[in-house]
């Protein structure tokens, strides 16, 4: 049985970035989380260093396959970013406390703008296979119950006891993105991305109530991660590649397999890849001040 560990000493965050620092000489500015099908991405980065996140103290393993498990710090265009190819989830058993340990160990590292990433169910009756979507804000059901990442002693390293969540998806890099997928030729969805604990997709009568709710996507990460970056100061970016449309009737029988979620997130990489490129090459400079979570600011 896995242990599952509800609240996260600070020494442990500390001892998983000295790991990383002591294994590269680059020092990461971004970090980037790739979802399901999304790993192709790295390939992208030059002048790689490499790390298995099975050798860092403290780091969830991540149990799905899809998911590689390392980290790889380099060149994105203009940029140094660690990427970490492969997260973990809370319904692999890991508390979101686990689940988010990768996000505070990348703000000790020194970055300050994080890109996640996920595969999405189009809740959206307009939305298709292959579209992407980027995340305005986020409804987090497992959250408002009692699994909130924040839950337990805060650190006040990291952020304020009460952080706001009002612009957790940075407005300023929402709007860059939409400006280099136009640029590049393409337009992308932007909406509001229902995060669930998963593993069971939804059923019919969930879905209709999700988008009820003013869900636009729906997954089974991402969420945890940006309130845990953007508590601590950080500036969010979110995507979804949406890799099915989500079955509202009953009477429809059409399974939704990993295997396709996987392969629908390969084709969208090359897109998603420009948009990520273009808007960390034209990002204004990260700025504390207009970060309101900030813990001097709090
Ligand atoms: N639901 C939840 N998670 C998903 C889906 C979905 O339809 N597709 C890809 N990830």
């Amino acid at each position: 049985m896995m242990q599952e560990i509800t609240f996260i000493p600070e020494n442990h965050y500390r001892e998983a970035a000295d790991f990383i620092e002591q294994r590269t000489d680059k020092a990461p500015t971004t970090g980037l989380i790739l979802g399901s099908g999304l790993g192709s991405l790295v390939e992208e980065i030059q002048d790689a260093d490499i790390i298995s996140t099975t050798s860092i103290p403290h780091w969830p393993q991540s149990t799905v396959l899809g998911h590689e498990g390392r980290i790889v710090i380099g060149h994105l265009g203009k940029n140094t970013v660690l990427v970490l190819q492969g997260r973990v989830h809370f319904y692999e058993g890991y508390s979101m406390a686990q689940v988010t340990l990768p996000i505070r160990v990348m703000k000790l590292l020194g970055i300050n703008t994080v890109i996640l990433t996920n595969a999405a169910g189009g809740l959206d009756p307009d939305y298709k296979a292959g579209d992407i979507m980027v995340i305005e804000d986020h409804i987090f059901p497992p959250g408002l119950a009692g699994h909130n990442p924040l839950c337990g002693p805060n650190l006040g390293m990291f952020g304020p006891r009460f952080p706001s969540a009002i612009q957790t998806y940075n407005p300023v890099l929402r709007k860059l993105a939409h400006q280099i997928a136009e640029k590049n030729g393409f337009t992308m969805r932007e909406g509001v991305y229902v995060s669930l604990s998963g593993p069971a997709f939804e059923t019919p009568a969930e879905v209709r109530m999700l988008r009820a709710w003013g869900g636009n996507a729906v997954g089974m990460s991402t969420a945890p991660e940006a309130l845990v970056a953007y508590h601590t100061g950080m500036r969010v970016l979110g995507f979804s590649s949406i890799t099915n449309k989500s079955i509202d009737n009953t009477a429809h029988y059409e399974e939704i397999t990993h295997e396709e979620v996987l392969k629908l997130g390969r084709q969208i990489v090359p897109r998603l890849t420009a948009v990520i490129r273009g808007v960390l090459d034209t990002a204004p400079p990260y700025d504390p001040e207009t970060s309101e979570n900030h813990p001097e600011n709090g």
